[in-house]
């Protein structure tokens, strides 16, 4: 999104010291596309390490000794705000790279109905689902929504996210679609850091298209997308390609209708049943989500490829489910793999890049160090920003992420505690220290 011509409050020179571990996360040599195998967990960390800030850009990294005695910044002390970090860890913020945030109102009864025994599937076909969160959006106005998306934006700041991609997919007409994009336009514009917005028109077929998919697609592809694309309102375009949303053949055209306009593209993929890739491999997604159904053949054809495997165990913590997606089997196999929180009413409620983590860990094997990785730069690959965000380089974008913990270890251990002290978005400090 471009960012308001007024920004927020003006990019300061900032000066972190003393910080106990800084995990640069840099790109190794000729690296050119995300984390795979064993590079997912190397994290390229520096003690005692000091990171430089100047108009929202990092400038230099290194140790706090080698900072102190350079030469401009002793002359220029005065105009730079420092800050010790000493007993905290310092990452690139968290790039939460999959969520739906244009919604009203939660979706309690589909809560309760789960706990009592009913499937998503049960319910959504029952009126429940994402079907129900439609008449909020549609009869919400653009400030309601935008409210809406500029709380969780700031929330999760305060969680270490610096950077959001951000889908529609409750509105369901040209309207409510373009509704919901200009609101996370607008909320991104007083948000000092990142968004990327997504345009899931195709989340699934609203009612009173039931039957007739057909023709809904073709609004998806002939009106919303030109529409989209013309108002600039999109980078890409989303697909919930599964059984009860869109088939195999649906997304096909929508991919194609968006590849025309010069939109990227991604899809839910393999939520709740397994759907074959290779038809959609030659529109380059930028990433395939879930993913907890794939066939072994498709795992070795993503490890040649640069699509991200975008991992929400969120959702399948919420959902109640046992099994979660095959990360070690993706990882090991080569295929790159980012964490997202997939924060939205019917699946996945939270906003939290360390839950997401803890989960990673806990129930899919990943290590910390992988999650880490998976959370910032793979997220930043997922979203073609790899040049910008995801890892503590000079030249890159000053997003930073300040825990109050001693390890990074510790981000993923402490589980539904926010040990997240400080965020640096594009040069602009959120909270203290
Ligand atoms: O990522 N699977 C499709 N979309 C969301 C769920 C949306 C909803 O239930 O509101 C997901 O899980
Ligand atoms: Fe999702």
């Amino acid at each position: 999104v471009k960012r308001s011509k007024k920004p927020v409050k003006r990019a300061s020179q900032i000066l972190l010291v003393n910080i106990s571990q800084l995990l640069t996360l840099r790109c190794g040599e000729g690296d050119s596309s995300a984390r795979r195998l064993a590079q997912l967990k190397d994290l390229d960390i520096i003690e005692s390490a000091a990171v430089l800030c100047v108009g929202g850009k990092i400038v230099s990294v290194g140790t706090t000794k080698d900072a102190l005695r350079d030469p401009w910044l002793k002359k220029n002390r005065k105009k730079i705000i420092q800050i010790d970090c000493a007993g905290k860890v310092v990452l690139p913020g968290f790039v939460d790279s999959h969520t739906h945030p244009v919604f009203v109102n939660p979706r309690l009864i589909d809560f309760e109905k789960r706990i009592e025994g009913a499937s998503y599937e049960e319910i959504a076909a029952a009126g429940g689902g994402i079907r129900s969160s439609v008449d909020g959006v549609r009869q919400a106005g653009k400030s309601a929504l935008t409210a809406k998306v500029s709380n969780v934006l700031h929330d999760m700041a305060a969680l270490g996210t610096t950077t959001v991609e951000a889908k529609s997919g409750y509105g369901l007409t040209v309207e409510s679609e373009l509704k919901s994009l200009e609101a996370i336009r607008l909320a991104a514009s007083r948000w000092p850091g990142t968004v990327v917005p997504t345009l899931l028109g195709a989340h699934v077929v609203p009612k009173e298209f039931q039957g007739r998919s057909q023709k809904y697609v073709e609004i998806v592809c002939k009106e919303m997308i030109p529409a989209v694309a013309r108002r600039k309102l999109a980078r890409f375009v989303d697909v919930f390609c599964d059984k009860g949303a869109f088939s195999a053949v649906e997304t096909e055209q929508i991919f194609e209708a968006a590849a025309r306009h010069g939109l990227g593209v991604r899809a839910h993929m393999g939520q709740l049943s397994q759907t074959r890739l290779a038809p959609f491999l030659r529109f380059n997604p930028a990433s395939f989500d879930h993913m907890d159904h794939v066939h072994d053949d498709d795992v070795a054809e993503l490890a040649k490829r640069n699509t991200v495997a975008t991992l929400v165990p969120g959702a399948n913590y919420f959902l109640g489910l046992k099994e979660y997606p095959a990360a070690r089997k993706l990882i090991d196999a080569g295929v790159p793999v980012a964490l997202a929180t997939d924060y939205n009413p019917g699946t996945s409620p939270t906003i939290s890049m360390p839950m997401a983590m803890s989960l990673a860990c806990t129930q899919m094997k990943m290590s910390p160090a992988e999650a880490i990785a998976a959370a910032t730069i793979n997220g930043a690959w997922a979203l073609g920003l790899a040049d910008r965000k995801g890892s503590i380089e000079a030249g890159k974008d000053a997003d930073l992420a300040i825990f109050a913990v001693g390890d990074y270890r510790e981000i993923a251990y402490w589980f539904g505690a926010n040990r997240c002290a400080m965020t640096v978005m594009n040069g602009v400090i959120s909270g203290t220290p």
